[in-house]
């Protein structure tokens, strides 16, 4: 039996990276994360029929997700570029394959897929994503608000200096 309840996620300001779109997808991967743990009910066919719907979303938002930060990280010519892409891709990778098992039947439940997802999310962000973050925060600029952040500006001053 999963607990759930247990497993929703709340946006803390320490997962920010200062890019308010980044922010903004990561909030978005949380919130599609939370609304899956939501719809885990245990019947087979109700759970099936939920990440049918869901999945296409998921993957297309991941999609997205991913080719805003690879474009940023080219952008600034972030070193690390090639392996967190190659992140990126076996995640999809990943979640197709899992897709595959879940409605072939060799997957459990749709806790354990959404599990999955969460689980990956957060540590990418933590980890990989956090390698980036800090090499974006060298190129942030105080703004009108007093506060620190990235804008298209800041990048194209870094990537011409
Ligand atoms: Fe936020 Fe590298 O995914």
């Amino acid at each position: 039996m999963n607990n759930k309840e247990n497993d929703l996620v709340t946006w803390s300001d320490t997962f920010s990276c200062g890019i308010k779109l980044i922010d903004d997808q990561h909030k978005e991967l949380i919130r599609l994360v939370n609304e899956m743990f939501m719809h885990v009910t245990g019947p087979k066919k109700n759970e099936l029929d939920y990440l049918t719907e869901v999945i296409e979303k998921l993957v297309k938002y991941v999609k997205i997700h991913f080719s805003t930060e690879e474009k940023i990280m080219r952008a600034v010519k972030y070193e690390g570029f090639i392996e967190h892409k190659k992140a990126h891709d076996n995640f999809i990778f990943s979640i197709i394959e899992t897709v595959d098992e879940f409605t072939t039947g060799k997957r459990k439940s749709l806790y354990f897929f959404t599990r999955f997802l969460k689980d990956w999310i957060f540590s990418h962000i933590a980890v990989m994503d956090r390698g980036y973050f800090r090499y974006c925060r060298k190129l942030a600029s105080r703004k009108e608000d007093g506060r620190l952040s990235i804008t298209n500006k800041d990048i194209k001053q870094a990537v011409s200096a």
